[in-house]
């Protein structure tokens, strides 16, 4: 049966996303999330929020940089940083929507209340919600600093790249 006109204009949209977060550092877990949305979207801006309030171990430019390298694979992926307010970001960037990555219900509450107030600020933006992978469901960025500034291995858990830059900042504190 031929496809509605209507449908295939809405179906050849160009949806670009923003996949925001601290990323200090990016774990294979945020990398899994990016993988899922360039498969689905046609353009995937992972913004690298400043977030001074978290205290983060890398500078903003470092996680600038050590995310665009693991994800230099990913033609429709491109790696900015931004300070300030998200929904601004993602208006500056024209994207239609905002992707977040679920992993337990735990994560669940903060994220209902992120999405809510992010559509209050700026309605026409919608929040997409993905699950990373069973496997990378419990990592967290902290933990893998913690992991690794107590000597432990963080090979499962980040890029080869990545785990190279925790070890050498870890070095230099
Ligand atoms: N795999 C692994 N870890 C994941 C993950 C995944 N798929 N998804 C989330 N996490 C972890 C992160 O590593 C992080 O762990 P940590 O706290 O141990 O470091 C935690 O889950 C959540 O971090 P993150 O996804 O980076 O989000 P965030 O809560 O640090 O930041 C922002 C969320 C950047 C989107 C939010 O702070 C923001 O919008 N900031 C801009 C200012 C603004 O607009 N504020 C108003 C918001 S309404």
């Amino acid at each position: 049966m031929p496809i509605p006109t209507g449908m295939v204009s809405k179906m050849q949209k160009i949806l670009k996303v923003v996949y925001p977060g601290t990323f200090d550092p990016m774990t294979l877990g945020h990398e899994d999330i990016v993988r899922r949305a360039a498969k689905l979207f046609d353009e995937v801006v992972v913004g690298v929020a400043k977030n001074p309030g978290k205290q983060p171990f890398f500078e903003l430019d470092k996680r600038v940089q050590m995310a665009t390298s693991v994800l230099s694979d990913c033609p429709n992926v491109k790696v900015v940083g931004f300070d300030g307010l998200l929904m601004h970001f993602v208006q500056s960037e024209g994207a239609q929507a905002v992707i977040r990555g679920l992993r337990a219900a735990s994560d669940f509450e903060y994220e209902f209340q992120l999405a809510g107030m992010n559509r209050k600020l700026f309605p026409q933006v919608e929040s997409i919600f993905l699950t990373p992978c069973e496997q990378f469901m419990f990592i967290s960025s902290s933990l893998v600093r913690e992991v690794a500034s107590l000597g432990g291995d963080v090979t499962q858990f980040v890029s080869p790249y990545i785990k190279t830059c925790i070890q050498q900042k870890i070095q230099t504190i």
